[in-house]
């Protein structure tokens, strides 16, 4: 986890979004509380991790934005994307081969400070990125995601 971060804000954040549930959602994760001992030993794949970095990077990114801040630098290596081990049931498929690079092209352009494309809309590339793979490859954090587009 250390090195996804480089502030405390951000460490706060991420610490936070550790305690949220995976690609399932909410409604279907929820067991009767006799069988809450099952969920304490869930542990996040190396992939879920990550996932949850980025998520709380860009609810920063998203905040610096709308204060009129121009981000500088992407501190994320996006490049786990390729290695990062995957939770049971997920796997780099033809679908999520297709929309890896572009999701991290579109997440670097954003700290583009050259770029003539407005910063809003390339920030909410970059989401609607995260959210066009996770339409088939985990379909659960997909309202959470929805609330990073800035309107
Ligand atoms: C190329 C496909 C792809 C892209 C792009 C992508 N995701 Fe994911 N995401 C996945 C998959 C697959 C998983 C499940 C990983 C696992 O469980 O090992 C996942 C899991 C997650 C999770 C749940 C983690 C957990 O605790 O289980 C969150 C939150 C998430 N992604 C947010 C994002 C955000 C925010 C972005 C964009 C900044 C993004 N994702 C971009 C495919 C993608």
């Amino acid at each position: 986890m250390v090195f996804y971060y480089n502030s405390k804000p951000l460490f706060a954040l991420l610490l936070g979004a550790l305690f949220l549930v995976g690609c399932k959602n909410k409604e279907e994760v929820k067991a009767p509380k006799k069988e809450k001992v099952v969920y304490e030993i869930y542990q996040p794949s190396e992939m879920a991790n990550f996932m949850n970095a980025m998520y709380a990077y860009n609810v920063q990114l998203k905040q610096q934005i709308i204060e009129g801040e121009t981000p500088t630098m992407m501190p994320l290596d996006l490049m786990k994307l390729h290695s990062a081990e995957m939770s049971n049931g997920h796997e780099r498929s033809a679908v999520w081969n297709s929309f890896v690079n572009v999701f991290i092209e579109s997440q670097q352009s954003i700290a583009d400070t050259l770029s003539n494309v407005d910063l809003k809309a390339r920030y909410n590339e970059a989401i609607n990125n995260c959210l066009a793979c996770h339409k088939t490859e985990c379909t659960g954090p997909i309202p959470k995601i929805k609330k990073l587009l800035i309107q």
